[in-house]
């Protein structure tokens, strides 16, 4: 019998004190603290603290993590410079990683696994990250880039530099509770790929690079996207039967649908959910949202999805939410980076205090004794 776990199902690859995942009671905690609980009562900066600092912050060291993300939120003209050079035509989240490689480039310390060292790229880097991403979404739209306003946090920031204006109180504030909500979840394929990369003595920024090739995977953070394309595609509350139907028939999978760990409701999924409905009134369009609602009820109710225990994920409400945000879905992926950044970072501490090369192996199962034949008989 083979030994190989298919998708690496199960295994244990680290010790974590960074959150922990109860798949079968729906249950996401950060250090602790169940993300339910504290969801609407912090920032998504209280949450970066508490990932990358171990605790809450007191206001104090709120305000100086603040005001440390704004020193870096205007990027380096260098930086600037490389993503006005991309072609306009890529996916977004390309972008960030051909940012944050220059970011890295610029840094005479960049090799260093230093902690203090390491929480500093953390905030460089994931202040940086919302700047390259509004100005590369601005300059792709043929607009001129918009700089940070120094008086906005993250959340706010980011909502400001996209539109060129800044966004209502409501925005802001879903937004930010989408950014904390995503901001890191365990062994993910994306955090997988930041420890392991990191683990060979490679670097902060290459280990962030690789985690967003990973992220944008359409079975990981790519689904957001492709979440928003199915909405738009059935487009009429009254064709999403067919189209489930449709798709079970030919095996297409819902998307926003199925996690490998939650096999209940995911927790994460009712604030975006109420956020979505909330953000759909606002701006006078509940299309999206209404869409995704009415398949959640059906999927609920039928066999195929009960019985493989198969729910929303944080992706399903996600879509419409950031829709409505002004967000086109080819820029979903790269929004869900803003977040996980920080989960990364708080990641790549933890692996180099305790780093081992991740060094697995595979079971050969090719052809055995080949005997050698010289180039000019072979046939
Ligand atoms: C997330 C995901 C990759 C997890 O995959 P996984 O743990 O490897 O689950 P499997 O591929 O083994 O699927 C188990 C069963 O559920 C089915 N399934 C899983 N997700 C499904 C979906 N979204 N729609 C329809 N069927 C689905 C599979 O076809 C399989 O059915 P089978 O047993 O009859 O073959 C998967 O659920 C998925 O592709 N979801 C859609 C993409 C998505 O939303 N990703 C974001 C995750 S946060």
């Amino acid at each position: 019998m083979s030994a190989v776990a298919a998708g690496l199902e199960g295994l244990v690859v680290a010790e974590t004190a960074l959150s922990s995942v109860d798949g079968t009671n729906g249950i996401l905690t950060y250090r602790g603290y169940n993300a339910n609980d504290i969801v609407n009562k912090v920032t998504f900066e209280e949450v970066l603290h508490l990932l990358w600092y171990e605790t809450l912050p007191t206001q104090s060291q709120l305000d100086e993590l603040n005001s440390h993300l704004a020193r870096h939120r205007k990027l380096p003209d260098e930086v600037l410079n490389v993503i006005r050079a991309l072609p306009k035509s890529g996916p977004p989240i390309d972008a960030l990683k051909a940012g944050v490689t220059a970011l890295g480039m610029l840094d005479p310390e960049q090799d260093s696994w230093d902690q203090g060292d390491l929480r500093e790229k953390a905030i460089r880097a994931t202040a940086a990250f919302p700047t390259m991403l509004a100005a590369y979404e601005r300059l792709r739209n043929g607009k001129e880039p918009v700089e940070p306003d120094a008086k906005l946090q993250t959340a706010a920031n980011f909502l400001y530099m996209v539109h060129g204006e800044k966004q209502s109180e409501s925005k802001a504030r879903a937004f930010d509770t989408y950014l904390m909500l995503l901001v890191e979840h365990s062994m993910n394929a994306s955090t997988f790929t930041a420890r392991s990369t990191i683990s060979s003595s490679s670097d902060y920024y290459s280990a962030i690079t690789a985690a967003l090739g990973s992220l944008k995977g359409v079975a990981h953070g790519g689904a957001n996207m492709m979440a928003m394309k199915m909405l738009l595609e059935i487009g009429d509350p009254n064709k999403i039967r067919a189209y489930v139907d449709e798709s079970l028939q030919i095996k297409r999978r819902l998307m926003g649908i199925g996690h490998r760990i939650y096999k209940t409701r995911d927790p994460r999924v009712n604030h975006l959910m109420a956020w979505s409905e909330k953000i759909a009134d606002e701006v006078g369009d509940d299309t999206w949202y209404q869409l995704a609602h009415n398949m959640e009820v059906l999927t609920n109710d039928h066999p195929y999805f009960t019985e493989r225990k198969l729910y929303p994920n944080v992706e399903f409400y996600s879509a419409p939410l950031l829709y409505n945000l002004g967000f086109q879905p080819d820029l979903m992926p790269a929004v869900f980076a803003l977040s996980r950044i920080g989960g990364w970072s708080a990641n790549l501490m933890e692996q180099v205090a305790d780093n081992r090369l991740m060094r697995p192996q595979a079971e050969y199962v090719g052809p055995a004794n080949q005997e050698f034949v010289p180039i000019g008989e072979r046939g």
